[in-house]
């Protein structure tokens, strides 16, 4: 590792990013830990308690009667659900006060709804842990530009946020890339093996051969494949023309996601977006 990477690394420390609460929850196997216990972690987070009650209530997953208890509020939205909005509000003010600040929020929210849409139908994958690895995918990136502000910001108004060419200048100037800092980090936050391998070769899963029967392989194509999902949406193609995209997507022929599940998902993708952002919306940064 060189200089200038331990030196990027060195103020990741000092930024204090550390999801306490979300990584916490990775942690629990959801499966087989008991209500009381996940609640106990939820209630440590004043933020996002408050925000599973408002969504219990009156949000994307509530049935409009009224609950108070956050026992009751968990129950209501499920623990996946739980799991991703505390992912969501941790990360949801990294780098936001630098001007591209957002626009790297907005990408891993979206990269996030995609990964999560798709992960129901593709072989390999375990759906509870798409959204977070859709939303960490990039975090490399908000990491660098809170380190190395001036730097890191025009190298981002030069190459995009997924140019291949980023990777390689990022790693030439600082020493390390987006996706290995992401890797670091999430190491460090001991997230699951599979997630942070994931994320470490979100690119380089497109020049490499793999198989889905590797956990971090498949999710790592399933992030390549939503990331090329929501790039055709940006730049305006017809619904046809991503359909036919995504379906001979070489990450999809790994991950088998049928065609009229990838139609569904640009169907619903703009609405379940919208419901996210709105949750967000009301959340302090
Ligand atoms: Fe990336
Ligand atoms: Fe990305």
């Amino acid at each position: 590792m060189t200089t200038a990477t331990l030196d990027v690394l060195a103020r990741v420390d000092e930024l204090q990013l550390c999801p306490a609460t979300a990584a916490r929850i990775q942690c629990l196997d959801l499966e087989n830990t008991s209500m009381d216990a996940i609640v106990e972690v939820v209630s440590t987070d004043p933020v996002l308690a408050s925000r599973v009650l408002g969504i219990a209530n009156t949000g994307i997953d509530g049935n409009g009667s009224s609950v108070v208890d956050l026992k009751q509020a968990v129950t209501r939205i499920g623990l996946r659900t739980t799991r991703e909005l505390a992912w969501a509000i941790s990360l949801h003010g990294v780098g936001a006060e630098h001007a591209l600040g957002p626009s790297l929020q907005r990408h891993a929210l979206r990269v996030a709804t995609a990964t999560r849409a798709l992960s129901h139908h593709a072989l390999g994958v375990t759906p509870g842990d798409a959204f977070v690895v859709g939303l960490l995918h990039d975090l490399g990136s908000q990491i660098l530009l809170m380190a190395e502000p001036d730097e890191y910001g025009a190298l981002l108004r030069q190459f995009g946020v997924d140019d291949p060419q980023l990777g390689p200048m990022e790693e030439f100037l600082f020493g390390i890339d987006h996706a290995q800092a992401a890797f670091q980090c999430m190491t460090d936050w001991k997230l699951p093996e599979h997630m942070c391998r994931a994320v470490d070769l979100h690119h380089v899963v497109r020049r490499q051969p793999g198989s889905r029967d590797d956990p971090g392989y498949a999710l790592a194509a399933l992030i390549a494949l939503a990331e090329h999902l929501v790039a055709l949406m940006e730049h305006g193609f017809g619904r046809d023309v991503m359909l036919c995209a995504v379906v001979r997507d070489p990450m999809n022929h790994v991950l088998r996601i049928p065609a009229a599940a990838i139609d569904h998902t640009i169907e619903t993708f703009e609405t379940e977006v919208s419901a996210m952002e709105e949750v967000l919306g009301s959340v302090a940064i």
